[in-house]
């Protein structure tokens, strides 16, 4: 369960990029982040892995809010899938997946490739399990296609098992075609392990398909929170094209129905 708690980020130049967020994620959701571009959403999910410290308010996972002390070990916890699938495209395949982990093996047994057999055989199980055939296992992975490169991407996420992971665009980059299989696997890989998934998007009809529940933020705030059938296509015009809230029909401005979320006070 991840738990945000009034949680602001302001940058030293002003922008507000987060303004007291709170929510509640509970383990093994499928949430997905919706918003305009600066909306906030990778400075949200930047907050779950440390790589962005706030401002103010705290973020936890399973009760242990994150803090220098904790950082460390609440890592090894949660994994990460980039955009631009963050690989080191001279090294391997086999190389990249096995650099997942990087937070529990030390920095020169992993520089010199000494992993243990039982990391290797993984790093081979979860690449079938994306779909990469062993041939690919010793290719260096900047000659791997860009859908390809994100298999390798969710492979070496799910190293550790992780309970969260945090997808910040993955499939922005791919066609929509591959765009649905990148989410499938995610999905399926998450679901199997009941990791929570929080995943930013720019395609409404994936995140339709793909999510539990959509969060929508516009500003640095949640405007949104509910569940896929419940962002109508009036609350997506009011999300991305700035229609007020209160202008919409009311079925589309009463709150959402599924019992787990609440829509944030300012729509309720
Ligand atoms: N390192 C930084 N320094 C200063 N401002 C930043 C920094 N990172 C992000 N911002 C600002 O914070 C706001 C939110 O940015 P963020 O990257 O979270 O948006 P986003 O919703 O992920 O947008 P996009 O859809 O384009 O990825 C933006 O105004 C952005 O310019
Ligand atoms: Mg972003």
């Amino acid at each position: 369960m991840i738990h945000f708690s009034s949680l602001c980020k302001t940058w030293p130049d002003g922008t507000k990029a987060l303004s007291d967020i709170s929510l509640t994620i509970p383990r093994g959701q499928f949430c997905v982040i919706l918003g305009p571009s600066g909306a906030g959403k990778s400075t949200l999910l930047r907050s779950v892995n440390g790589l962005m410290r706030p401002s103010s308010g705290t973020v936890a996972i399973d009760g242990i809010p994150l803090s220098p002390a904790t950082e460390r070990s609440l890592r090894k916890r949660v994994a990460m899938i980039h955009q631009h699938f963050n690989l080191t495209g001279r090294m391997s395949v086999a190389a990249n997946v096995l650099a997942g982990m990087l937070p529990v093996v030390p920095t020169l047994p992993a520089l010199l490739g000494w992993y243990s057999a039982q990391h290797r055989s993984k790093a081979c199980a979860l690449l079938d399990q994306v779909g990469l055939a062993p041939l690919h296992l010793h290719r260096r992975a900047q000659e791997l296609s860009g859908g390809q490169q994100q298999r390798v991407g969710i492979a070496r996420a799910f190293m550790l098992d992780p309970e969260v992971v945090l997808a910040d665009e993955p499939v922005a980059s791919l066609d929509p075609k591959i765009a649905r299989d990148i989410l499938s696997l995610i999905r399926n890989a998450a679901g199997q392990r009941r990791a929570t998934v929080l995943c930013s998007l720019h395609q409404i009809d994936l995140a339709r398909e793909f999510a539990d529940r959509i969060i929508g933020m516009r500003d640095g705030k949640i405007v949104f929170d509910g569940t896929p059938a419940a962002f109508t296509d009036a609350r997506i015009d009011a999300l991305y094209h700035g229609a007020q809230w209160e202008d919409l029909p009311a079925a589309d401005a009463s709150p959402a129905k599924h019992p787990a979320f609440t829509l944030q006070p300012a729509l309720a």
